[in-house]
């Protein structure tokens, strides 16, 4: 029966040839996970900006001084926060409602992230940027801001609150400051 050879060499023939269509796709999936894994590790993400990690404590923005809630010229907020292993500095945050508000977070040590509970402010913080991320707050009330990236031993016990006040009121407390905060 030469049938049966000529089938079992047209059905070989075309296992390899799938074969290699497979590996081909394969091939192709891996040098897409390369290429995006070296292009991503390249480029820092949009909403962050260099920042030197080692004298951040010493000059700049992220001073001691500058740290906290700084009420801008056109009546928006800048909320400078260092976040470090285990705390955010400065650990109570005191904002107005309904004002434009700018966070502005770096690290000096090893990537955080944070959110704020209850609002869409969600944001890694690497060491060597500023993380930025812009909100606003429609109604006073008290909310958690955990860091939800795993920074080691004390990861669990590193959070801030965000203290959102009535405008009238953050106004008549911390109008006169230059930066505001209500870390005790
Ligand atoms: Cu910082 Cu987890």
């Amino acid at each position: 029966m030469a049938d049966a050879g000529l089938l079992r060499g047209v059905t070989e023939g075309s296992e390899r040839r799938w074969a290699r269509v497979v590996a081909g796709v394969v091939a192709l999936v891996v040098a897409v996970m390369i290429y995006s894994g070296l292009h991503w590790s390249a480029i820092a993400p949009a909403n962050v900006q260099a920042i030197d990690a080692a004298t951040l404590h010493l000059k700049g923005e992220f001073m001691e001084a500058n740290l906290g809630t700084a009420m801008q010229p056109d009546r928006s907020a800048v909320v400078r926060v260092i976040a470090q292993q285990y705390a955010f500095v400065p650990r109570c945050i005191v904002v107005p409602a309904n004002t434009p508000v700018t966070f502005r977070l770096t690290s000096p040590d090893v990537v955080h992230g944070f959110l704020i509970a209850g609002t869409n402010v969600n944001s890694m913080v690497l060491p060597g940027y500023v993380a930025e991320v812009r909100t606003r707050f429609d109604t006073p009330g008290e909310h958690l801001m955990p860091c939800h990236e795993y920074c080691s031993v004390g990861h669990e016990g590193m959070w801030a609150r965000v203290k959102v006040l009535d405008r009238l009121e953050f106004d008549r407390l911390h109008g006169n400051q230059e930066r505001a905060s209500c870390a005790g």
